[in-house]
């Protein structure tokens, strides 16, 4: 049997259809709260090494999708891949997350193995690809620049992008050649996911946040615009999802002014207010992970307000940010069963 693309619940919606009912997938939906994950991360050396291992990492991929059967899955990959395929050294370290070797300039950095160092992620995309049921849909990602550089530049995560704000007001001529040399590598890196496979693509700008006001052109819309015009000319159909969180009004912009597809929500952005975002523009999102640790009743009113909030416009179901491994397995078959309106 032959499947047309316009059967696939979230390529449709993201197409800007609404479909019901509505397809539904989970940021880090593979990850620490499945058991099937953690055994098999048990036995991985690191957490690099299991993305880097195509046989391992599409396993993850599928694991959620066979437990689930989410309407899209996420590569198993990880944003800081960039930086290190760029020649960054990089790390993880249990229970507390990346380390980086700290970043002093662009000229201790290249792009020109990107595709080699990565081409075990296009393979996991592939071997994906191969096994996925014929409507799912395969989401390829980075994360966009700004994002990236701020755990470049303070080798480590951190809640206010601190360090990255120094550099850029310290040394604006390292940092603005810091965001073209990722802008141009993230372009490389999403392109080759589609010619490995990627039905869609999502840009994480989890730290839009942290930019300052006067920042936010030169720091974040211009590279991911250049970012999606280069994705467009290559591959002029396939939807970008763009998830600029904590942006608060700057969701307009990111929404009128970068050409991207689609539009996830974080958790604290009303849909209401989502309402006035320009009708092509796809939604996503945009449960808050909290009510779904929490489940009970409070999650089923939750999801039924977004479902019915967004009735009138293409929407995807997703939460606001990464699922938490502490959720429970079932607060996520719970979900779903809302979701598709299936007896308990
Ligand atoms: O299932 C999926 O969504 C696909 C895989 C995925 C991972 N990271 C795997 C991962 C995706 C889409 C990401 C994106 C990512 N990585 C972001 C943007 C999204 C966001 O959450 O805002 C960021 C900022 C990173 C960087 C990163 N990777 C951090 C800060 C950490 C440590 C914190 C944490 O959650 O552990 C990671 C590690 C990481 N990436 C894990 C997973 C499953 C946990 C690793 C483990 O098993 O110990």
């Amino acid at each position: 049997m032959v499947i047309e693309q316009s059967n696939r619940p979230t390529m449709n919606a993201l197409q800007g259809q609404v479909v019901s009912p509505r397809p539904v997938w989970l940021m880090r939906q593979a990850g620490r709260y499945l058991p099937e994950y953690r055994e098999l991360r048990s036995r991985a050396v690191d957490f690099l090494d299991l993305c880097l291992t195509p046989a391992l990492a599409s396993e993850i991929t599928l694991q959620p999708i066979r437990r689930f059967t989410f309407d899209a899955a996420i590569v198993f990959a990880d944003i800081l891949l960039v930086p290190y395929a760029l020649g960054q050294k990089l790390g993880f370290v249990e229970n507390e997350g990346p380390r980086l070797e700290p970043f002093t300039s662009t000229q201790h950095l290249s792009p020109d193995r990107l595709r080699t160092i990565l081409a075990p992620v296009f393979e996991t995309l592939d071997r994906v690809k191969a096994k996925l049921p014929p409507l799912g849909t395969l989401i390829g990602f980075a994360g966009a620049p700004w994002t990236v550089a701020t755990y470049m530049i303070a080798g480590r995560g951190s809640d206010d992008s601190a360090e990255a704000r120094l550099f850029a007001y310290r040394k604006p001529r390292d940092f603005s050649a810091l965001i073209d040399m990722l802008s141009e590598a993230t372009a490389d890196y999403l392109i080759a996911q589609i010619d490995a496979g990627a039905d869609a693509l999502q840009i994480f700008e989890s730290w839009a946040a942290t930019i300052p006001a006067q920042d936010i052109d030169s720091f974040s819309l211009k590279p991911i615009t250049k970012i999606i015009d280069r994705v467009r000319k290559h591959a002029p159909s396939v939807p970008i999802i763009l998830f600029p969180r904590g942006a608060g009004a700057n969701y307009t912009r990111y929404a009128t002014e970068t050409g991207a597809s689609a539009l996830s929500l974080d958790a604290h952005t009303s849909l209401e207010w989502a309402a006035s975002l320009p009708a092509s523009t796809v939604l996503q999102g945009n449960l808050d992970p909290l009510a779904l640790v929490a489940g009970g009743e409070s999650l089923d009113q939750a999801v039924d307000r977004i479902l019915r909030v967004t009735a009138e416009r293409p929407h995807i179901f997703n939460l606001g940010h990464g699922i938490r491994p502490e959720t429970p397995i079932a607060n996520v078959e719970q979900l779903l069963r809302r979701i598709r309106n299936q007896p308990a």
